[in-house]
């Protein structure tokens, strides 16, 4: 392999035209083309960014032979694209969700481990900086036992998502990350669904999620709202933080003088407010942080930070979630 790698993107509409743009700002990478079915889009595509487009997708990875691909077409498509692109030795980060069922999902997973190559998927949440403080903040015991975790992700309705339903494309993102923080597995899970605006899938979902060792997981996510929010409470002995993912703003709201056990807390009469810290976050852009950590997992041999095992883990919850929905009854996962 030479020090310069060529990546190639395939699939450029909302999500892949952010990954051609950052490619082509990192150090050491040479975007060498990309490919697209539509083809408004791959014209405007390769006129804006000055790299060849191909409507298909085999003749870009013949013609180009990338040492990496994103893969950022819809779901439904990620086995059949992402296959194609490993099965040629191509190092590839598929986007989030890794494929909109587990058995697809461990299919690429076997892939990758049988050709060899690095399987990333875009959990971008993952690299947001305020969820790396946060996670390092745990870590510490800063706020000690954890009792509740609760994640807001709604926003509008994105009209070209007919694929999936709410629960597989979205709440993938806060399922990882609460999976991520909580370190334990999740033991059952139930949900409230509605489809008020999608044609065929859930566009709403209250969730619950329980983990082993204890901790709660709540789930708020929808299609439904005019103004668009991504939050994360954290609850615990020492208080509560608070994650914006897109301001990247981690708030501390400590508990009043009780120190960081449970014990403390259960003595604890009325309401305590202690010191509210804002943290200074250095703000990167996650995607950037993102692909650095692919091309790192490429250069130096290694996993990358989230792996096609931790995609699946959240396929698995998530299709709990869904099938809880449906059938109104807790639903028990294994392996979570
Ligand atoms: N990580 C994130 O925050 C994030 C955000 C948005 C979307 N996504 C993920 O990215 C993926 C794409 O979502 P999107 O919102 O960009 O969708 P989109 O519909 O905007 O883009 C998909 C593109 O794929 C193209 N395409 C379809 N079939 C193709 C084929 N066979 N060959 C080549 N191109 C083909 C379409 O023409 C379209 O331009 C989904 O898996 C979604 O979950 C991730």
């Amino acid at each position: 392999m030479t020090d310069t790698l060529r990546a190639a993107v395939i699939g450029v509409g909302v999500m892949g035209q952010h990954h051609v743009r950052v490619y082509r700002e990192m150090p050491g990478i040479e975007l060498v083309g990309f490919a697209d079915a539509d083809d408004t889009m791959c014209a405007s595509t390769a006129q804006r960014h000055h790299v060849r487009g191909y409507a298909d997708y085999r003749v870009l990875l013949d013609r180009e032979q990338p040492d990496l691909v994103t893969v950022a077409v819809p779901t439904i498509l990620h086995l059949e694209v992402a296959r194609e692109v490993m099965e040629r030795g191509i190092h590839t980060l598929v986007e989030k969700p890794l494929a909109d069922n587990e058995r697809d999902a461990q299919t690429l997973i076997d892939l990758a481990r049988a050709r060899n190559v690095v399987l990333a998927v875009g959990h971008i949440e993952r690299h947001n900086p305020a969820v790396k403080l946060l996670k390092s903040y745990l870590d510490e015991g800063r706020i000690g036992t954890i009792f509740e975790m609760r994640a807001e992700r709604v926003g509008p309705f994105p009209a070209r998502i007919r694929d999936v339903g709410v629960i597989l494309d979205l709440a993938t993102h806060d399922i990882d990350i609460l999976c991520h923080l909580a370190g334990s597995p999740v033991t059952r899970v139930f949900a409230e669904t509605q489809q008020n605006i999608h044609s065929t899938r859930e566009d709403t979902v209250s969730g619950l999620l329980r983990f082993e060792n204890g901790v709660t997981g709540v789930l708020q996510v929808n299609w439904l709202t005019p103004t668009k929010s991504r939050r994360l409470l954290i609850n615990g002995a020492g208080g509560q933080i608070e994650v914006d993912y897109i301001t990247q703003d981690l708030t501390f709201y400590e508990n009043g003088d009780v120190g960081d056990t449970f014990q403390n807390l259960q003595l604890l009469r009325g309401i305590s407010e202690g010191r509210h810290i804002r943290e200074k976050v250095s703000k990167r852009e996650p995607l950037r942080l993102e692909l650095d950590d692919f091309v790192g997992a490429i250069r130096d041999r290694r996993p990358p930070l989230v792996t096609g095992d931790d995609s699946l883990r959240a396929l698995r919850i998530a299709e709990a979630l869904v099938r809880s929905g449906q059938s109104h009854q807790v639903i028990q996962v294994a392996g979570g």
